[in-house]
Order: C-alpha cells, then sequence, then structure tokens
C-alpha cells in the first residue's frame, strides 16, 4: 500500500480520492457562498486574471478541468463564441450539478461530464486551453494528472493551472491564524462543517509552492511554464505552453 496526505493526515492512496469526494459532497451546496466568504470576493478577481491570460478567442475549444460549480467555464462560455466550445468537467457529480443548474440559470447549456483529471475521457490534441482552478492541490497523483492535460492540449496550447500557493513571509502568521483559527469557524457557522474547512487549509500547507509547482509542470510535459503570483502569494497562476 502507498501512503499520501489528505491534509496533514497520512492516508492509503486508494483512500484520498473517497476522502476528498465526501468533502466536496458536504460542501456543494454552501460553496459559492463560502468562496465569497472565505476569500472576501477575492476568488472572483483570482479568476478574472485567469480569463485574461486565458485570451480565449472565438472557435477556440476549452476544457475546464475540476470545474466545480462553473465560474470559469461561465466566462469562457461567451468568448469561444458558436464555434467554439467549453467542456465543464469535475470527478464530483454534486459539484458539477451546482454548478449545470448555474450555467443553466444564465442561460448556457455546456457539455458536462463527470471525470477524474488523472485519466481524462478525450482524445489527444483536443483543446486549446486547459484550466484547472483550486483543483490540483485535491488530486492523488498531481503528475499523472499534468500528463494528461498536457496530452489533451494541442501544440501550442495552453494549461493554466490556478491554486493556492506559498504566500509571502511576512504575511505568513497572519494567513495561519486566519487559515487555522477563523476558516473551520466560519465552515461550522455557515455550512456546518469546519472539518471540510480545516482540510482546505491543511490541504494548501501540502500543495507544492510556485517553484516546485513550475518543476513538475516541465516533467508533465510543458515546455514552457511560467507563474504570476497572487495577493502575496495566497494564489499563484501557473501558465504552462505545450512546446
Ligand atoms: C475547490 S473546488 C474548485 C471548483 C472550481 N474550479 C472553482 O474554482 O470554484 C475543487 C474541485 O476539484 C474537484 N476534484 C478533486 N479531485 C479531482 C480529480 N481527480 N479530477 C477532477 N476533479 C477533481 C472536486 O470535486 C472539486 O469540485
Amino acid at each position: 500500500m502507498t501512503s499520501t496526505h489528505f491534509g496533514f493526515e497520512s492516508v492509503d492512496e486508494q483512500d484520498k480520492a473517497r476522502r476528498v469526494r465526501g468533502v466536496f459532497d458536504s460542501v456543494a451546496p454552501k460553496y459559492d457562498v463560502m468562496n465569497d466568504l472565505m476569500s472576501m470576493g477575492l476568488h472572483r478577481v483570482w479568476k478574472a486574471y485567469t480569463v485574461m491570460v486565458a485570451n480565449v478567442t472565438p472557435g477556440q475549444a476549452v476544457l475546464d478541468i475540476a470545474g466545480g460549480t462553473g465560474d470559469l467555464a461561465l466566462a469562457f462560455a461567451p468568448k469561444v463564441g458558436e464555434s467554439g466550445c467549453v467542456v465543464h468537467t469535475d470527478i464530483n457529480e454534486a459539484m458539477l450539478r451546482e454548478g449545470r443548474n448555474r450555467l443553466l440559470d444564465a442561460g448556457k447549456v455546456l457539455p458536462t461530464t463527470v471525470c477524474d483529471a488523472e485519466h481524462l475521457p478525450f482524445a489527444d490534441a483536443s483543446f486549446d486551453l486547459v484550466t484547472v482552478a483550486f483543483g490540483l492541490r485535491n488530486m492523488t497523483h498531481k503528475d499523472l494528472a499534468l500528463k494528461e492535460m498536457n496530452r489533451v492540449l494541442k501544440a501550442g496550447g495552453k494549461l493554466l493551472v490556478l491554486e493556492f500557493s506559498k504566500i509571502a513571509k511576512p504575511l505568513e502568521k497572519a494567513y495561519d491564524w486566519y487559515s487555522f483559527k477563523v476558516l473551520p469557524k466560519l465552515g461550522k457557522l455557515v455550512a456546518n462543517d469546519d472539518s471540510s474547512y480545516q482540510y482546505l487549509a491543511e490541504s494548501i500547507r501540502m500543495h507544492p509552492g510556485q517553484e516546485e509547482l513550475k518543476a513538475l509542470m516541465h516533467k508533465g510535459g510543458f515546455g514552457h511554464v511560467d507563474y504570476h503570483n497572487l495577493t502575496g502569494g495566497v494564489v499563484a497562476l501557473h501558465v504552462g505552453i505545450k512546446c
């Protein structure tokens, strides 16, 4: 048996996906409101920046992995226009259902698929852009998932990974206090679930930092990788080009 981490806990690899599913099954109905509260609306700015860097044009094919409640898919849909397509995917049905309902409310009908990023059900070289926002952290085999993302991209295609990262040193103390003292309490108050938000804080600490993730993306087949720190490194946007 191989072990991995689930937050600060060491768990059997087989068990991680089940535990992650439990987290997102639990938070799905309150996911959007919690996102706004926890980040004080900042997640909208980080995603808007991601959409700007994506620079999607009409006719392009976009794959949003771990798309959850659909923020990115919703933003890309008008940009690809009638001739393009945005595929909205996630491993978790509850999250995807929330997302599909939001998309329908916004008048968008997008192809929506339950799938594991580690085994993507798409042909090689199918997409111009692949995005994954706040999802990679939860994956058991990040190396495998990155290779899959590379495989489904066309040559010259772009991967955008928006994810929590290593915060700048002077902000560390305040961030730790907020993450471990405030977040779980907020989760308890709003979603009646403190443990999922404790997992969130822990999983952020276990996730590779900016340079580590850059190296992992190179290993995954991306010839050019760069990153942009956002909000003092609370979050980083990694851009990988398949070349
Ligand atoms: C924090 S949510 C992010 C949702 C959305 N992208 C956003 O930014 O609001 C993380 C998502 O990653 C999904 N996820 C976790 N492991 C996954 C995997 N192996 N393949 C695909 N999605 C996964 C979860 O189900 C969850 O919906």
